[in-house]
Parts: structure tokens; sequence; C-alpha cells
């Protein structure tokens, strides 16, 4: 990845360069769309019956325990393996991005999607859906590498910033999509699962539609040499004939990217421990909130406290609800509050709701019955507390500060770690949360509440303010200046360019 400094460059917002936001944005529709659509097609019993008979058995059974109505590991396979996939592929995703653009892995992308989605919505074998499920993955790999990357090297260069949140919000509004149809398939009885499955297909073909109009960035040519091409195309997108000075910018920072032989090895030096620890430990404590075993497994969850299959769905849209409408609070927040306040005062939110869920649920509902109507409205409620935290702070923000913390040199190889460990995380969320629920019963909140109070003290203790700081300053203006971070990073650790 190329990056450029903050620079007011001359150009308009124009339609052109909004079409092409809205095109590639399905990319992150597609990511959202998945991870809300698995958990309710789990739930549903025509499904459960065609490839999971023996956990549709057991859900009949009152007298087995709640808890452990869903535990099976082909079941949680379903949902992980796309993330697995994933986690391989954003690697190509990223070489791929380089060599070949952004428009062709953004293609790519959608087309192997689509190949999932078409195996998976015609299964008739275990193996068809966890194949397409995977094949998904490598669409979903390829996308979030190429997809991020074209939005922000289209936007106007000011813009950038609320690019990223952007995207984030397409995946929530993905999510909750994704709830809206699985709560209007419910009744289909046989193809309500096939419905929903084979819906995941309109934004692939969105992105696949949009991969054919959308034009290369103009950083991906110049890269490759494409000088002229390069050239016009920041004419177009920008609306203005007058581009020297953004172009001259892209060539330097091209040249600058290429001059760094092994960004790898620059990341073992002991300054790019800072950004590293950061960037990798926001991903792994975003999704140790749990927050995907609520974005993943709520129709299941609530089905385990007693729900209806309808309401357990019908609870699912509230929260995806509160999800996407608490993602557009961070849009506005991020610069006003800062990122630690934000972070904090979501710890101590999501903390509190999820101590309060665990003791409701160790006190009031048994291994076998139900919970009762009020306690389980006070479940969902604070299930929306905790979502809605997520929502304006370790959500975005997860990804929005390792994009800010890596000097130009390892920024493209940090950001790729920063990634990895997120989809890494989320698969075994998503292979692990039926199971330990199984094992841990309600303590399982008990347990994220603890990863909880681990975070908050790497905030307190070891995540400096970011908000305002320029890109390249952040070495001496927050690492230096840090009591634990100074002493990895001192003056004259300019990183080594091989020429
Ligand atoms: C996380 C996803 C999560 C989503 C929920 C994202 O920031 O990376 O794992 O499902 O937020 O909105």
């Amino acid at each position: 990845m190329v990056v450029m400094e903050k620079n007011n460059f001359p150009g308009r917002l124009t339609p052109y360069v909004v079409i092409c936001w809205l095109l590639a944005a399905c990319g992150g529709l597609m990511f959202g769309y998945d991870i809300g659509i698995s958990g309710g097609v789990t739930g549903m019993n025509d499904f459960l019956i065609k490839f999971f008979p023996k956990v549709y058995e057991r859900k009949q059974h009152a007298h087995e325990s709640n808890y452990c109505k869903y535990d099976n590991q082909y079941l949680q396979l379903f949902t992980s393996s796309l993330y697995l996939s994933a986690l391989v592929s954003s690697f190509l995703g990223s070489k791929l991005c380089s060599i070949k653009g952004r428009k062709l892995t953004i293609m790519i992308s959608s087309l192997c999607f689509l190949a999932g989605c078409i195996l998976c919505t015609a299964a008739q074998h275990l193996w068809m859906l966890i194949i397409g499920r995977v094949l998904m993955g490598v669409g979903i790999g390829f996308g979030n590498e190429a997809v991020p990357l074209f939005l922000s090297e289209i936007a106007p260069v000011q813009h950038i910033g609320a690019v990223n949140i952007l995207f984030q919000l397409l995946v929530t509004i993905g999510i909750l999509i994704a709830n809206l149809v699985n709560f209007a398939t419910l009744n289909l009885h046989h193809i309500g699962w096939r419905v929903s499955l084979g819906l995941a297909a309109v934004p692939a073909l969105l992105l696949l539609i949009g991969s054919v109009v959308i034009p290369e960035t103009p950083t991906s040519l110049i890269e490759r040499d494409h000088f002229d091409k390069g050239e016009q195309v920041l004419k177009k997108v920008r609306g203005v004939e007058n581009v020297e000075a953004e172009l001259q910018e892209i060539k330097e920072a091209c040249l600058q990217a290429k001059l760094v032989k092994h960004p790898y090895k620059e990341l073992r030096k002991k300054h790019s421990v800072p950004p590293l620890v950061i960037g990798i430990m926001l991903q792994v404590f975003q999704q140790m909130t749990g927050i995907n075993a609520i974005m993943f497994y709520a129709p299941v969850l609530f089905q385990t406290m007693g729900f209806e299959s309808n309401g357990s769905l019908l609870s699912a849209v509230i929260i995806g609800l509160v999800n996407v409408f608490s993602t557009l609070v961070s849009l506005f927040g991020v610069d006003k509050f800062g990122r630690r306040v934000l972070l904090l005062q979501a710890c101590a939110q999501m903390f509190l709701s999820q101590i309060i869920i665990g003791i409701i649920l160790i006190t009031k509902l048994a291994d076998t019955g139900t919970l009762a109507k009020g306690p389980a409205i006070v479940v969902v409620l604070l299930t929306c507390t905790f979502v809605m935290s997520f929502a304006w702070s370790w959500g975005p923000l997860g990804w929005l500060i390792p994009s800010e913390i890596f000097p130009v040199e390892t920024r493209t190889a940090g950001f790729a770690f920063s990634v990895s460990s997120n989809m890494l995380f989320t698969f075994l969320v998503a292979q692990a949360f039926l199971s330990l629920l199984c094992h841990m019963r309600a303590y399982i909140f008990i347990f994220f509440s603890a990863w909880i109070l681990v975070m908050a003290l790497f905030v307190v203790f070891l995540l400096p303010e970011t908000k305002g700081i320029p890109i390249d300053s952040v070495a001496d203006q927050v690492w230096k200046k840090h009591p634990v971070w100074k002493r990895f990073v001192k003056d004259g650790d300019s990183p080594e360019f091989q020429a």
C-alpha cells in the first residue's frame, strides 16, 4: 500500500467518485451479510435436519442441557471455515493487489464469493456447504484487502478517515440486512435457509458489476509504471485538469514504497514493537470482547435461553439496528472525544453489561427450562447496551488505530498482521463459542468480561492517544514520550531503505 500525506489537493467530490465508492462498498455489505447470516441459519430446523440431524435431535430433547443444544464441531465449522480461508487468502490478496491491481483483485473476490454462494445454496451434502464457505472466505479475504484499499485510494485525501469508518458502517448494515432476511425466511419451510444463504449473492453480484465499471486506482497504475493511464484516471476521478501536485506525491510515495525491500524484516526491529503490539492486540481484544459470539450466534443464544425461533431472530434484528446506529456515533465521536476515552468508556459499559447478563443467567437459567419473560427482556436490553458500546469504539477503532500508527515503510505489512489477527481470532471464537457455552455455561460471559478488564488495563497503560497526530509524527510525539514505549524507539531509529 502506498500512503500519502493529508494534503489538500485540488479536486471535487465528483459523482463518479461517489459511484465508485458505492459499488466498491458492496464489499463491506458482503462481509457483514456473512457475519450476520450464519447464526440465523444455524438455528433453523430445516437446515439442522438436513445437515446436522444429531443437533436437531438434541434440540428436541428438553431433558438435555440448555447450554449444550448446539455444541457440535461441524456446526461451528460451518461458520468458522470462512474465516480460516479468509485468513490465508488475505495474505495472497495483498500480493495480488500489488501485482495485478485492486480492480482485478476485487473481480476475483466477487467471483470466488459467488461460486461459494452457489455451492452453499444448492448444497445437498455437508462437504458442499463447507467447500462453499471456504470459497466465500477466499472472496472475503481478497475483498477485505482490496476494497478498503480501493476506497481510500479513490477518496480525496482529506476524506480518507471518514471512508475508513464508512467501510465499518457498511459491515454493520450488511449484518442488519442478514438479520432481517433470516427473520423473513424463517417460515419458508424447506428452502428458508437456502434463500438466506443465496441472497449473499446480491452484494457479490453488485461488487462484480462494480469491478467491471470502476477504474483501476491511480496509485495502483503508477505503482505498476502505467504513468499516463494513472494521470488520466486521476483527472477523471478528481474532476479537474490540474492534478500535477497530487500526481507528483503519488509518484514519490510509490518510489518510497518500492525502496523498502523488506518490510517484514523492518517489522522485527525494536522500534516496530509499539505499533505492532498495538495493531495486533487491538484486533485480538476486539474479538475477545465476545462481539462475534453475539453477531454469529445471537439467534441460537436466545434459543438457548428459551426464546422461540421468531423471538430469537427478532432480537437479532434489534441488536443489528443498535449496531448500525451506534457505529454512526463513532463517525462524530472519534475526533471529538479521542480514541482512549471512547475505548475506556466502552470497556466500562461492556464489562457491566456482560457481568449482569452472566449473573442473570447463572441465577435464573437452570440447565433445563427457560428464562422468565422479565429477565429475558433485561438480557436482550443488556445485549443491546453491550453491542452499542462496542459499535462506537472497539468496532471501528480496532481498524482505524492500526491504520494510523505504522510508519510508511511498514504500513502494509503491519496492517496485514493486524487484519490476520482479526481473522484468526474471529475463527477461534466462531469455532469454539458453542462448545465453550456448553462447558462453561453462563460463566462464559464472566470469561469475556475478564478479557474486557485486561483490555481496559492495556488502554490505560499501553495505548497512547493518537487523535490529531499526523501520521509521520507518531514516533516523535507519541512513542518517544510514552513511559513504556520510549524504551523501544530512540532518536535516529529511521528505517533502512535498501536500494
Ligand atoms: C469486527 C467484526 C464484527 C463487527 C460487528 C467489526 O469491527 O471486526 O468481527 O462482527 O465489527 O459490527
